[in-house]
């Protein structure tokens, strides 16, 4: 049986995979790794942590001792590093927090899979078999006019700290495998949303305030265009790739779905209004225009032919499908919200894992 890592397991992109392969009974032993930061939680993942073949380990990636030990004890078959800080309002802040852990962080995984996947008896790490899989955002490729999309050939354009940091440890993934032959790969994907997401992201906080009757904070005019990507079908895409795409290559995952922030958090309200039984119109009250966050990338929109003609991966849901879906999510889970948002889920770690 495989041993896969995956780095950020218990976030929201990688609490959905793990989920998702977990619940299709995938024949491989799982580790899920994480250093529970406040936007890891570990009810994310509470319904599979009795699976047979999942163990949580929380540790840092920025810690390189531990990791090269980790990577010396489990023997890893393959890695998909998902782990980071990711919130671009957060990077603005403190720049710092991303550099470590996005960049320092990954170099430690990619060193420690380089130390025993290039270096150990054949017998033990199969060479053919091994891969470190870089789980990379759009927000790499820059900020797009009006026309045009992002495609696998777009070069490197990053404008935040937070993208900043993504472009240097994809820079270095890319260096490894050309550099070191580390059998690597990387994805690119656009704004995801769904289940799980910390509600500091535009959906879940925007569903959360108009829930509490609060404004909903608009940067600037709302005429920020993002390409949104329900989240189980950025994990599918990250299984599909994982699976089939080869060595050194890079694909985009994307939803061809576009919308202004303005028009989303218009939408996102008259679906609110018909679940909490409002008047049409009543949550839109709520939205408040609030000072443009510095240096706003106008549009991302992602080009994801190469991924659907190659691989076979097409997104499953329309995004009126997917908003109705996560709106009834958050509405069903509220407990989940109020641990997150008051910081109780924290405790969570302590009573599950240090009683063992
Ligand atoms: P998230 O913030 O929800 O989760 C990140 C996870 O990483 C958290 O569980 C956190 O505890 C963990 N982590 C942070 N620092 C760590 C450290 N030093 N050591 C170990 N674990 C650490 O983020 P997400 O939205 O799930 O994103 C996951 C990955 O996907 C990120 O690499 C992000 O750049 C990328 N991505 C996200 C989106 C999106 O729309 N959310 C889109 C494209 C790519
Ligand atoms: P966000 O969910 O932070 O993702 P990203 O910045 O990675 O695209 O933001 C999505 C869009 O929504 C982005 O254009 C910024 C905007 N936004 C708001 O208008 N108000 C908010 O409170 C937040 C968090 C984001």
């Amino acid at each position: 049986m495989r041993t896969i890592l995956v780095t950020g397991a218990a976030g929201f992109i990688g609490s959905n995979f793990v989920r998702m392969l977990m619940k299709r009974g995938e024949r491989v032993k799982l580790i899920a790794f994480d250093k529970l930061t406040y936007a890891g939680n570990l009810e994310n993942l509470r319904d599979i942590e009795n699976e047979p073949n999942y163990n949580f380990i929380r540790g840092d990636i920025t810690d390189a001792s531990f990791v090269d030990q980790f990577f010396a004890e489990q023997l890893f078959d393959g890695v998909i590093h998902l782990a980071a800080e990711s919130h671009v309002d957060r990077s603005i802040v403190s720049p710092m927090d991303f550099i470590t852990t996005n960049i320092i962080g990954t170099v430690n995984l990619l060193n420690a899979a380089r130390s025993i996947w290039l270096n150990s008896d054949p017998k033990i790490t199969n060479r053919d078999s091994v891969r470190f899989y870089q789980i990379s955002t759009d927000e790499v490729f820059g900020s797009l006019d009006q026309g045009g999309y992002f495609t696998e050939k777009t070069g490197y354009d990053p404008r935040s700290p937070y993208s900043a940091s993504k472009a240097s440890a994809d820079h270095l993934v890319r260096a490894y495998g050309h550099t070191y032959k580390l059998p690597i790969i990387v994805s690119h994907c656009s704004n995801n949303y769904g289940p799980f997401q910390f509600p500091e992201k535009l959906i879940p906080l925007a569903i959360n305030n108009i829930k509490n009757n609060k404004p909903i904070p608009v940067y600037s005019r709302g005429e920020n265009v993002r390409d949104w990507i329900y989240v189980e079908d950025h994990a599918r895409a990250i299984d599909t790739v994982f699976h089939q795409a080869k060595d050194g290559d890079h694909y985009n995952i994307g939803g061809f779905n576009e919308w202004k922030n303005i028009d989303l958090i218009h939408l996102l309200c008259k679906i609110m209004d018909e679940k909490l039984g409002r008047k049409e119109g009543t949550s839109a009250q709520l939205i408040t225009f609030v000072k443009d966050r510095p240096g706003h990338d106008m549009r991302y929109a992602i080009d994801s032919t190469k991924i659907s003609r190659d691989l076979g991966w097409k997104p499953s849901l329309t995004f009126e499908e997917g908003l109705s879906k996560t709106v009834d999510w958050y509405l069903e889970n509220e407990e989940w919200l109020k641990h997150v948002t008051s910081g109780a889920y924290q405790h969570y770690y302590e009573e599950q894992y240090h009683r063992r």
